[in-house]
């Protein structure tokens, strides 16, 4: 199975952002953590600054919608050009048309899901995404704890996209470090969201080997 690690900027210096995105060459996507102060407790940035970094960055946008009335903003974001969106599932009323919304715009449609949330509902929705993201924290901030609990939704998504045979890419963010990466891999995740486990370490692109190493090694 294939690794990607994409590298979130919320950990990264918001005022040397090109800096920070060209120091990840050698990841696979920017992950771009969009936050309304509203679906959750923190404040990022919008469609002007996710369309800056779309002019200016070398690899592609993995954009994830921490907002509320998803249904309305979420197109937005792709009409900027960037590769996937991701919402929520808790903060849309019509998941599917919102998917077909931003694929109609030509990005991958992501859905994703808080540590509370149950998956189930979501399974026979599969071949209308291109990915589901299963938070591994609480949505809202960088350098929180792992939640372990959450890795059976991860099972049911890649039996059930398996099963389907669909390419839908399952992701993983929150927590993720050299000490659970395999965890993940291991459930059946194949993309890696990491924020402080790349930009807190001295050397991004060692961190970034190492994790991808880590995940190679426990994927299926
Ligand atoms: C949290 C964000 C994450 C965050 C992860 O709500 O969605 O993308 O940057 O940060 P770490 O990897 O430090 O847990
Ligand atoms: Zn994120």
């Amino acid at each position: 199975m294939t690794v990607r690690i994409n590298p979130s900027i919320l950990s990264a210096d918001f005022v040397n952002l090109q800096r920070d995105v060209e120091r990840i060459a050698s990841a696979d996507f920017v992950h771009v953590d969009v936050m309304d102060n509203h679906f959750v407790p923190n404040l990022t940035f919008g469609t002007q600054m996710v369309g800056r970094l779309q002019a200016i960055s070398p690899l592609p946008l993995d954009v994830h919608l921490m907002i509320s009335d998803a249904d309305r903003w979420a197109p937005g974001y792709a009409e900027l050009g960037v590769f996937s969106v991701t919402f929520h599932a808790e903060a849309a009323l019509d998941v599917v048309e919102t998917a077909r919304a931003l694929r109609d715009r030509g990005s991958r449609a992501g859905l994703a899901v808080k540590p509370g949330t149950d998956i189930e509902p979501y399974l026979e929705l599969l071949p209308e995404f291109d990915q589901v993201l299963v938070m591994t924290v609480e949505p809202g901030f960088g350098g929180q704890s792992f939640m372990t609990g959450t890795m059976p939704k991860l099972r049911a998504l890649r039996q059930a996209v398996d099963a389907l045979g669909l390419d839908v890419w399952l992701q993983v963010d929150g927590g993720i470090t050299l000490d659970t990466i395999g965890i993940a891999a291991e459930a059946g995740a194949d993309t890696f969201v990491a924020g402080s486990a790349v930009y807190g370490r001295e050397s991004v692109e060692h961190a970034i080997g190492e994790l991808r190493a880590a995940a190679e090694a426990h994927s299926h």
